[in-house]
């Protein structure tokens, strides 16, 4: 791999795609009603919210803020349809989203060994 000036760009834009798969999975633990399904929401958004945490650190050793970052439009958009119809209708959505999502970690070598 070619040494790279400047990861931060790239390290901000894992994050940011950590922080909205956090909120979704904080929005679908608060939108559903099976108690076990709820904690398994729960858990995810946790394991979310430490990816997010593990960008953060990546940024602050380079010196850089990960800053506030605000939750996407689709985010927002999939956070509505779970509130208003429920998980379900959202998941299958979700579950191609995380498929390109962790493609997208297949060439960076933090994330894989993370
Ligand atoms: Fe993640």
């Amino acid at each position: 791999m070619v040494a790279e000036p400047n990861p931060i760009e790239r390290y901000r834009n894992n994050l940011q795609g950590e922080v909205d798969s956090a909120v979704l999975y904080r929005v679908l633990a608060e939108s559903e009603s099976n108690p076990q399904m709820k904690e398994v929401y729960r858990r995810l958004a946790a394991v979310e919210e430490a990816h997010a945490e593990f960008w953060r650190g990546r940024l602050s050793k380079l010196g850089a803020a990960g800053g506030r970052r605000r939750v996407s439009f689709r985010t927002r958009a999939l956070a509505f349809l779970a509130r208003r119809f429920g998980p379900n209708l959202v998941l299958p959505i979700i579950n191609s989203f995380e498929r390109s999502g962790s493609e997208q970690y297949d060439n960076q070598p933090e994330a894989v060994s993370a």
